[in-house]
């Protein structure tokens, strides 16, 4: 899989160290409100495993399962729910956990599907950001890493659903996407 990126961008003890430090200012910040973190699968589950693991104190844990790219590496811009029924969050402190923050759409997008079950706060935490003009205004306010506007493989990112069991994140090759889509 290595030999299928263009180069690494953060290794694994840098992604860790990284960790350390959003649990800290997560925990710092909701240390007086009980949270409940909603994961957004399937891209954040390396990071909902290890960075939960960070966080000590009561949480509950729920998982959404949404799709947009249906295999590419561009969004269409329409977002597919695969659950019938939302979480229960009415009245309660959300905090959204996904892999990276593209388009806007995917995050936007459940945002204000949580904001309509009426929670009491809702905040955003993703790995990674990338820096470009996004689809959806959207704002997180916890973020692991900033990055160019590359797509990104490993750590729970994936390409046509490969490489989420990288534990580093790297750069895919550009002649592997073009070859197959
Ligand atoms: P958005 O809706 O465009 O913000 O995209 C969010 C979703 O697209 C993420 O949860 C990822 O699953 C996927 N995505 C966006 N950029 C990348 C990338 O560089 N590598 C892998 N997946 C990506
Ligand atoms: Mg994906």
């Amino acid at each position: 899989m290595e030999a299928d990126l263009d180069r690494i961008l953060f290794d694994e003890s840098t992604i860790h160290r990284r960790l350390d430090e959003l649990a800290v200012q997560i925990a710092n910040d909701y240390r007086d409100r009980e949270l409940t973190v909603i994961a957004i699968l399937n891209g954040s589950v390396i990071l909902m495993a290890d960075l939960l693991r960070r966080l000590p104190m009561p949480l509950k844990l729920d998982c959404l399962s949404v799709a947009s790219y249906h295999g590419g590496t561009k969004t269409t811009g329409e977002l597919v729910f695969r659950q019938l029924w939302m979480p229960d969050i009415a009245g309660r402190h959300v905090l959204l956990l996904d892999d990276i923050l593209d388009s806007g759409v995917t995050l936007a997008t459940i945002r204000e599907k949580i904001e309509s079950i009426g929670p009491q706060s809702v905040r955003i935490c993703v790995l990674l950001e990338k820096k470009k003009t996004r689809l959806r205004q959207v704002d997180a306010e916890y973020v692991g890493f900033e990055i160019g506007d590359e797509f990104v493989v490993g750590y729970g990112l994936d390409y046509m659903e490969r490489y989420r069991n990288l534990p580093f994140i790297g750069v895919l090759r550009n002649d592997l996407i073009a070859a197959t889509t």
